[in-house]
This record gives structure tokens, sequence and C-alpha cells, in this order.
């Protein structure tokens, strides 16, 4: 057993906390101090006893660690995970004895996938809707309202099971953080119980009562029952609050407006933002600070200088942009200008019905010209800089223990091998799937 492991059990401390206290401790610098435990929850699974037994990963061929520091892509290496966080990597052969043993075969490993941007909370689907685009019908939105009817007309058990399937339907592709929005609730308390249910399954969830003025409701009123009573029933459930800022959704005017008020009461920003026409998202993102501007399909060079000189993540989407059979979103342009770029599905039964960070990361690479390092720093960094988290997508002792085993020699192969399902084992909080 290593000597932090032995020093943890003389203390007797809690295991979880266990490595969290050794990081800083040992200095640690990057990560959150975090006593937090953002993490993708996965109800009536007690993962505390196997999240307590140390566990060496050896015969990684190739370690993509995210961390310049100590080389952002590393061969021949061993990794020890422990408490849920990584407690030590180093040359294979070297490594600390631990209680278990994971041999990877000479086998890629990788950061789990963040997807910072997911609408789960639905019900119902909207394949024919997406059939007759395929013929030929443009995308609005406009089928929002569906899912907003069907999502309504259905029980809680319902709407938990269907988010449920796809949070494991992305986590056995590697997605080891989500980022959950309401949205298709638009109502007081369908918006609450959206968010109620989308925390059960992660931490970052976004209130999105600003996706669409729902039928019925006279505009002003219902930017005033959002910024009122819906924010005030939704707040306790969420970290983030977010608005579809688009021509036929909510313009500038009434964007700042929601996010202010969402501000006031303790949430953070995010945007939907130029997605389907040129507008004023971004701006607004960066003036008031937004963790990210998500979409980013049609920019200005001024939205683009925007971003470069902010703290605001720009979110790409190209799944949403392949199920519309639109243009992508120019990422070597935003890459170029030093934009922060984070790639996440968009995961919602309308634009993209996709839960598969791979599937995106390929869509970058072949279609935005991304390179398959890129895509991956976007897919797992640029994602955890959109959540404004530190603790996650890196492979340095005292980061959460989130890794993929692929079923490749190399990360090269998330894009030269699209649509293969490469995850060959996924450790989630230290704990393999
Ligand atoms: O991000 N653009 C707004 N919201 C979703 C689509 C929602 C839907 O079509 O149901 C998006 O693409
Ligand atoms: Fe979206």
């Amino acid at each position: 057993m290593n000597p932090a492991t032995n020093r943890h059990r003389a203390a007797g401390g809690d295991r979880m906390n266990s490595a969290i206290n050794r990081h800083q401790a040992a200095g640690g610098d990057h990560m959150n101090s975090a006593t937090s435990k953002h993490h993708l929850n996965r109800p009536g699974d007690d993962r505390l006893a196997k999240r307590s037994t140390s566990l060496l990963i050896s015969g990684i061929g190739e370690l993509f660690t995210n961390d310049p520091a100590q080389g952002e892509i590393r061969h021949n290496v061993a990794v020890v995970v422990d408490g849920g966080r990584i407690a030590w990597v180093g040359p294979d052969g070297q490594a600390p004895a631990a209680d278990e043993r994971l041999d990877a075969g000479g086998a890629a490993v990788l950061p789990g996938f963040v997807d910072s941007h997911s609408h789960l909370i639905f019900a119902g689907d909207r394949a024919a809707e997406f059939g007759a685009r395929m013929a030929g019908e443009p995308y609005t939105g406009g089928g929002i309202r569906t899912t907003v009817a069907a999502t309504r007309a259905a029980g809680d058990d319902e709407l938990r099971a269907s988010a449920g399937r796809l949070v494991a339907e992305a986590l056995r592709q590697g997605t080891t953080t989500i980022e959950i929005k309401s949205g298709y609730g638009l109502s007081v308390a369908d918006e609450a119980r959206s968010l109620r249910i989308a925390r059960e399954l992660t931490d970052e969830t976004t209130f999105l009562g600003a996706h669409v003025v729902p039928a019925g409701h006279d505009p002003a009123d219902y930017v005033d029952l959002v910024t009122g009573p819906m924010l005030a029933a939704a707040a306790p459930y969420a970290r983030w609050i977010d608005v579809f800022c688009e021509r036929g959704a909510f313009d500038g005017e009434q964007a700042r407006a929601i996010l202010t008020a969402g501000a006031k009461a303790g949430l953070q920003l995010r945007i939907h933002a130029n997605q389907l026409g040129a507008g004023p998202g971004v701006q607004i993102a960066v003036e008031l600070g937004a963790a990210s501007a998500d979409h980013c399909t049609h920019l200005t060079d001024a939205d683009v200088d925007a971003l470069a000189g902010s703290q605001t993540v720009a979110t790409l989407l190209p799944g949403a942009e392949f199920s519309t059979r639109s243009r992508y979103p120019d990422a070597r342009r935003l890459l170029d200008a030093g934009v922060t770029v984070a790639l996440a599905t968009d995961c919602n039964p309308g634009s993209s019905y996709t839960s598969s960070m791979p599937f995106c990361l390929a869509l970058a690479v072949r279609e935005m010209r991304m390179t398959p390092a890129e895509a991956l720093r976007a897919a797992t960094l640029g994602g955890a800089q959109a959540l404004r988290r530190t603790d996650i997508a890196l492979i340095a002792v005292g980061a959460r223990a989130d890794l993929i085993l692929l079923d490749a020699p190399s990360y090269l192969h998330l894009a030269y091998r699209p649509g293969v399902p490469l995850a060959k084992t996924v450790l989630h909080d230290g704990v393999p799937l």
C-alpha cells in the first residue's frame, strides 16, 4: 500500500475525502478544494465500499492527461486511483502497490468526457419531425412545444426513467460528468419538478424556463413569470440559468433580464446563443460573464473577438447541425482566435438526439476542422471549463478518477473509428462500471 493510503488509514478518516485531504496536504494546486460532491449520481448504487479499494491500472499504452505539467500525452505509464481520486501517475513498473489491479493491455486511457450541455428531462420523441427534416423541412425550434406538451403529461417516474436511461447510455460511452437542463416544463410546477428530477442525476443542473414562450402566454408576462415565481421555485434545484436567445424565442433585452435575475438568485450563467442566426447572445454572454455561450454557429468577427478576450467558453454542439442538416460552426476560426472551445451533445429529442460524446468528437474533427487532440481537449477539459470545474477532466494527482479505457491503442481512434463503441471500461469516481 502506498504511503498516502497508510496515512489515511492511520488517521482513520473518511475514505471519500481522504484523497482530497492528501492532495491539499501535498500543496495541490489546480483542484477545487471540493468537499463538494459534484458527480453524476447513480441512484441505488452503493459505491462507497468499492471506492475505498485502491486500484492500480497498469499497462497503459497511451495516457491523455490534459496536464501540460506532466506531458499531455504519456506512454507506458500506470495510474493508481484511491478514494475516488487519482492518487499516483508514473512509469509502468514503478507504481506503488494497490488493493486491486487492472491491466490495460496497452490501451489508451483518457479522462471521462464532460458533456456540458444536454436537455434530458422530456417525454416522447420527435422522430417524425426528424424524418420530415431529412426530406427537406427546415428546423425552427417550433417542435419544442410538442415536447413541452408530452413532458407536462408525463408522470415523475416516466421522466426519471427516461432521463436515467439516457444518463446510463452516456456513461457507457464515457461521459462521467453531465449537465442537464430543464426547459420542457415551462410552468412553475413543471420546471421545478424537471430540475428536481435532474438533480437526482447530476449536480450540474440548469434552469431553462426561458426555452420558448409557451402557447397561450404573452411574451412580456412570461418573462415576468420566469424571472419571478418560476425562478424562485427552480433555484433550489439549479446551479445554472440559461436562455434560448434567438429570433422566435427570447431577444437580447429579455435574455439580459432573465440572466440578471438568475444571477441575483445565486445561479451562474450560460446561454443558447447564435444557433439559428446572428444575434446578440454571444455579446450578452461576455458582457454578463457567462461561463459558456452555446452553439455559436453564426458569429460575426466582433463576436469572435469578444469571446477571445473573455472567460466565456464557446460550446459547440455539432450533433445539432448534423441532425438539422445545417452548416457547422467554424471551430477553426474560434481556436485560431484563442477562444476556449468545448464540445457537448445538446442531447434533446428535437435538434440532437444523441448522448454520444465520441460521435460529436468525430464530427468536430471531420466537419469542423478540429485536430483529434483539440477535439478531445474540448470534449473533456473544455467542458470542465464551461462548467467552471477544476476537479475533473485531468489525469493528475488529486483529480477525480473519472477515466475511460479505450479498446484502442490511441485516442486518435475516437475520430478515426467513428461510430464504434470504443469505451471498453469507464471508471466513475474511481469505480469501474
Ligand atoms: O439546443 N435551441 C434550443 N434548444 C434545443 C433544441 C430543443 C428542441 O428542438 O427540442 C437546442 O438545440
Ligand atoms: Fe441546447
